[in-house]
């Protein structure tokens, strides 16, 4: 593996599993100290003694990163072990249940917005704030969706907050880039995790059947984006969103193009569908005279 990362310190929020992890163990594969982070102190332990296991140097910070006082200790912590920060990667998302917008609560809302974007400020903030005062030159990557570009369905909070972390990103990299600081997204499509590994291979298959490359991405996917984006071979890049979902926006078909409404909802519609009019109703002449 190349070493592009020796001497940086890169915290990574919400990398006690799933896409983080694999970031986490990408980034101190390429010679970065690690900030391996995550709410259960129990899982993020295990991770980062993992890694310490591979030869890393790693920090095990459990918090919660969408409270202020909890990402200023992640950082406290940060700069009292390792002296500064360089990357940072904004990670963590709650996807929850998925509801229909019709029934899409005050609390779903909140959560998502909180979980997904205000702890991508919160902690963007801190460590950009670190990196000028230090004089560092950093590289900030939020981890969005291609759901930032094409909608889920029942997944509008969760969307919102996607969208909102790639114009934030936008935004900042101007602010911080006469600080030599940039900001870039990545954008995974389908990714296997521990959560998807549960439902079975069958059901990986039928997640992979949609994107073009023919099979699901996997953490190690996104990580090397991620390193990418954090190395000097990305040093003029700046503001950019990189989407890694095997294809999948290069596409019309949505993986979930045959969900139903959910019944609640269903029950609420009284407009069918409807069929399309016959061109002839709408068209002054044959439009496909071959088929006429
Ligand atoms: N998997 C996919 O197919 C996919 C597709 C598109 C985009 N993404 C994006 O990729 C990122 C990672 O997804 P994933 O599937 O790997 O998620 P995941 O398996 O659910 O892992 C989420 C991680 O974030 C931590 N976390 C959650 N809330 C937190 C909080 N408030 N503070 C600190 N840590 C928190 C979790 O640990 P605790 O629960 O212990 O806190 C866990 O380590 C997310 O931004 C997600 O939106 C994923």
């Amino acid at each position: 593996m190349e070493q592009r990362l020796v001497g940086k310190v890169a915290v990574v929020t919400g990398s006690s599993r799933g896409i983080g992890r694999g970031i986490a163990e990408r980034l101190a594969g390429e010679g970065a100290k690690v900030v391996v982070n995550g709410r259960q102190p129990e899982t993020v332990a295990a991770v980062a003694q993992a890694l310490r296991a591979d030869g890393a140097e790693v920090l095990a910070v459990p918090a919660d990163v969408g409270l202020r006082a909890e990402v200023d200790r992640l950082f406290a912590e940060t700069v009292a072990s390792f002296g500064g920060v360089d990357i940072l990667v904004n990670n963590v998302a709650w996807t929850g249940h998925r509801a229909h917008f019709l029934e899409l609560d005050e609390a779903h809302w909140d959560t998502a917005l909180g979980t997904n974007l205000k702890s991508a400020y919160l902690c963007a903030h801190r460590a950009a704030n670190l990196m000028v005062d230090q004089g560092r030159a950093g590289s900030l990557i939020a981890i969005s969706s291609f759901s930032a570009a094409r909608a889920h369905r029942c997944l509008a909070a969760y969307d919102a907050s996607k969208g909102g972390l790639e114009a934030f990103t936008r935004a900042i990299a101007v602010d911080l880039a006469p600080f030599g600081i940039r900001a870039n997204v990545v954008g995974p499509g389908a990714i296997h995790t521990e959560l998807h590994e549960q439902r079975g291979l069958a059901a990986a298959r039928q997640r992979g059947a949609t994107v073009p490359l023919g099979r699901v991405g996997m953490p190690a996917d996104i990580a090397g984006a991620v390193a990418f984006l954090a190395s000097d071979d990305a040093g003029y890049i700046t503001g950019q969103v990189l989407y890694v979902d095997g294809g999948m926006l290069a596409q019309l078909r949505s993986p979930q193009v045959d969900d139903p409404l959910p019944p609640s909802v269903h029950a609420r519609r009284r407009q069918p569908p409807g069929d399309p009019q016959p061109l002839r109703a709408w068209a002054s002449g044959p439009v496909f005279p071959e088929y006429s």
